[in-house]
């Protein structure tokens, strides 16, 4: 019986460093800890630090509320309003912000006070959008398919930068690229899509499809651990998408040779550990 696990699996740069800082923050201790959203997609580490007395801010109502405490800033970053909101409500605030987020922040600033139209390739509705679209200084449109790249128009002499939310499909991106570069405005396009989703996603292809089964580990609502299972499925008809070990059961499958392990950018590698050890026992 032969476990191949994914060499990039797990918790991504930004995310280790967000959950390192809250850990950080509970140590040192002093007042309330929150966070702004659930600090990673993964129910066990927020329980974790539930029990250690961090609450989860919701929403802006609710940050609204706060008279004391510290807030982190979690991976995604938040819009430039939320942490001047704090700042006039006398709360601190830790910013966690993934370097490679807080990259685009500066760029969508610059760009927009230079008089550029802002265009982010990305899904609206997603907090690291939002927060991108909040440090603009003008005019900020969110493309999300091709469609909508194809519909774009604006002034003729508009000036634009295209910018992409960090785990945007590469391949979609410079098909969107293709398409706005077509309109014949001048304009910057930055790819600052982050290597780290496309490089597991790419290993975990090839596992998938050398494995008699594949497990990926995440939380259920974590979009990158169900993009992560679309594409092991497609190689590998035995892929379990599991949140801990507890939900695997190999046992009844007895054909199996070798097994495949990845998971996605929001699992600690304290349950990857404790699924591989599992998956040794049954087999
Ligand atoms: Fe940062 Fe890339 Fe992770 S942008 S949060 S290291 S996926």
């Amino acid at each position: 019986m032969r476990v191949k696990m994914a060499k990039k699996r797990g918790f991504c740069f930004g995310v280790r460093r967000a959950v390192d800082t809250v850990y950080d923050q509970v140590q040192k201790g002093g007042g309330p800890i929150y966070t702004y959203g659930p600090i990673v997609h993964n129910e066990q580490v927020v329980q974790d630090l539930e029990a250690r007395g961090v609450r989860v801010i919701r929403d802006q109502e609710e940050l609204e509320r706060l008279t004391e405490g510290t807030v982190i800033i979690r991976a995604h970053g938040v819009g430039r309003s939320v942490c001047e909101k704090l700042e006039r409500q006398g709360v601190s605030y830790v910013d966690a912000t993934c370097p490679f987020v807080k990259k685009i922040h500066r760029i969508v600033e610059r760009e927009s006070g230079s008089g550029r139209h802002i265009l982010i390739a990305g899904n609206p509705s997603h907090p690291e959008v939002e927060g991108i679209q909040g440090w603009c200084q003008g005019p900020v449109s969110v493309l999300e398919s091709l469609e909508e790249a194809e519909n774009f128009v604006a002034f003729p002499e508009t000036k634009l930068c295209l910018v992409a939310q960090t785990t945007f499909n590469y391949n979609k991106f410079k098909d969107l690229v293709e398409i706005i570069s077509k309109k014949g405005y001048d304009i910057i396009v930055l790819n600052t899509i982050c290597g780290a989703t496309e490089e597991r996603q790419t290993e975990a292809k090839r596992i998938a499809s050398e494995v008699d089964a594949m497990i990926v580990i995440g939380g259920k609502n974590s979009s990158n651990t169900q993009k992560l299972f679309e594409i092991c499925k497609k190689e590998c008809e035995n892929t379990y998408y599991i949140q801990k070990p507890v939900d695997l059961d190999l046992r009844t499958a007895s054909s199996i040779r070798s097994v495949g392990i990845t998971a996605g950018a929001s699992t600690p590698n304290k349950i990857i550990e404790e699924v591989q050890k599992h998956v040794r026992n049954q087999l």
